[in-house]
């Protein structure tokens, strides 16, 4: 089967604010294990249903996980929240929507989420450092939000116009061919 594909900046889907989940249907179980499939294939450590162009509250993290490290440990959490927060961490994030980029962000280094699972049940979860960091950049995919929105504006518009050459130079290519 075929893997979802990833939506890349500046779709403009990725802008758009994502809706509750009031039932877990099989719909979403489905979309659950396409979301597994992409971030484990990517890999990445997190995904956003938003990503894959479903604008539901449903994502998918893994922060134990490398490449190299068979042992999966997926969270599959509906309609998370972040309730506490507290701490500043700077971390280097990077994500699959915005290829070939890393900037430092910074955020709350700890946090309080609460979610459910696939089978209905309500979950807390206490998260600090990088699944905290993980939390919050997949929730904010949720609201439209993506991490180069949390930087400066000067690095964001460097950013910007790099990635929007690279998309006319492919252009230029298909239209050559
Ligand atoms: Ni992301």
């Amino acid at each position: 089967m075929a893997l979802r594909e990833v939506l890349k900046f500046p779709d403009k889907r990725l802008q758009e604010i994502s809706t509750p989940i009031e039932k877990i249907t099989d719909e979403i179980r489905e979309l659950s294990g396409d979301l597994l499939a992409v971030m484990y294939d990517e890999p990445g450590i997190g995904l956003a249903a938003p990503q894959v162009g479903e604008t539901v509250r449903l994502i998918v993290v893994d922060t134990e996980w490398t490449a190299d490290d068979a042992e999966q440990n997926p969270l599959v959490l509906v309609n998370p929240e972040i309730v506490e927060s507290s701490g500043k961490i700077v971390w280097t994030e990077g994500c699959l929507s915005v290829p070939d980029f890393e900037a430092d962000v910074e955020r709350a280094s700890h946090v309080k989420l609460r979610a459910s699972n696939l089978e209905g049940e309500d979950l807390e979860i206490d998260a600090s450092e990088l699944q905290a960091v993980c939390f919050q950049h997949e929730i904010d995919h949720l609201d439209g939000i993506l991490f180069i929105d949390r930087i400066s504006r000067l690095k964001r518009n460097l950013y910007t116009q790099r990635r929007k050459k690279l998309l006319r130079r492919e252009l230029e290519e298909q239209l050559e061919r």
